[in-house]
């Protein structure tokens, strides 16, 4: 673990009440930060629980870390139901939120409203998240009509990465920041509950901070975000090779997993696994009258295709 010294409790808190949307507006008018998570299966969903998170996201980014996704693009709407209904089967007191793929809600606000619906019904799910501002805003604002939460995300959205010029910050000109600004006010207006603010300069956080009443998620959006998410995958170290600059990692699970993989090859391959804690055992008398039996008839003369097929 890279905690430092700071001493980390590996136990959760007693009794946690269950995380709602009041919660996390008393949470920012506290100024006490909003702690998001993403998970994508039933132990990473059991892991956000235990370590006491307020808020799950089931991201798209479940496209590349579990999916094995060139980018969030291609997810579609019935694998994001299934990884939701795996995390909220894990889930007991955080918000679960999950992530409206690409292309499932942006052409109309119909289409939306029957996605979010799929969410919450088929697979559990407390409200959802869509990208960008726009056209997204009358989705969110018809999705809110329609009694479901909605969180809104700008700056960095990847389902559009392409349009942004990549994967790159934003919100580095004057023009550009006035744009993710304004999509972040649409989206207030339209009735979400928070907004993600993907990777902006800490100084354009701290300058429309002060223009939203609804909290910011920051992810690579500086500290003065009323919360911050990471991907599970990314601050766990599941995941390898280049990080976005953002990310900073807990701990080197991926290392660990191939560790303990190629020990468990190798002793297999040596005939030291498994040990005889790892057997059942059996009486003796027992097995003295199955040996018995085996000398008496072949197991194979019973071949297991001698059967009579029915008429
Ligand atoms: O898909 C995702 O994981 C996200 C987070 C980065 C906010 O949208």
């Amino acid at each position: 673990m890279s905690s430092g010294s700071r001493p980390v409790s590996a136990a959760p808190p007693a009794k946690r009440q269950t995380v709602t949307l009041s919660k996390l507006a008393e949470k920012k008018a506290l100024g006490e930060p909003i702690v998001m998570i993403t998970a994508y299966d039933y132990p990473s969903a059991q892991v956000a629980e235990a370590a006491g998170v307020d808020v799950v996201l089931v991201g798209d980014s479940g496209a590349m870390t579990v999916l094995g996704y060139p980018s969030t693009v291609p997810v579609t709407i019935d694998e994001m139901l299934m990884l939701c209904s795996a995390v909220r089967r894990g889930l007991t007191t955080p918000l679960l939120v999950g992530d409206l793929p690409f292309a499932s809600y942006e052409a109309s606000n119909e289409l939306a409203i029957l996605t979010a619906q799929r969410f919450v019904k088929e697979a559990g799910c407390d409200a959802v998240k869509l990208e960008r501002g726009g056209s997204s805003a009358e989705r969110a604002r018809a999705i809110v009509a329609a009694g479901i939460p909605v969180m809104g995300h700008v700056g960095l959205t990847p389902q559009t990465a392409t349009a942004l010029g990549g994967y790159r910050s934003q919100g580095r000109t004057a023009e550009r920041a006035l744009d993710v600004a304004r999509d972040a006010v649409a989206l207030q207006e339209a009735g979400c509950f928070a907004i993600v603010f993907e990777a902006v300069p800490s100084e354009f956080t701290e300058a429309v901070h002060s223009q939203l009443d609804i909290p910011i998620i920051g992810i690579g959006a500086g500290p003065a975000a009323d919360g911050q998410v990471l991907v599970f995958h990314d601050l766990l170290g599941i995941t390898t090779g280049r990080m976005a600059k953002f990310v900073k990692r807990y701990a080197n699970v991926h290392e660990d997993m191939v560790a303990a993989t190629r020990e468990y090859t190798e002793e297999v391959r040596s005939r030291h696994f498994p040990e005889p804690d790892h057997v059942y055992g059996v009486e003796p008398a027992e097995l003295a009258e199955f040996k018995r039996y085996l000398d008496q008839e072949s197991l194979v003369s019973q071949k297991a295709w001698d059967w009579e097929p029915l008429p």
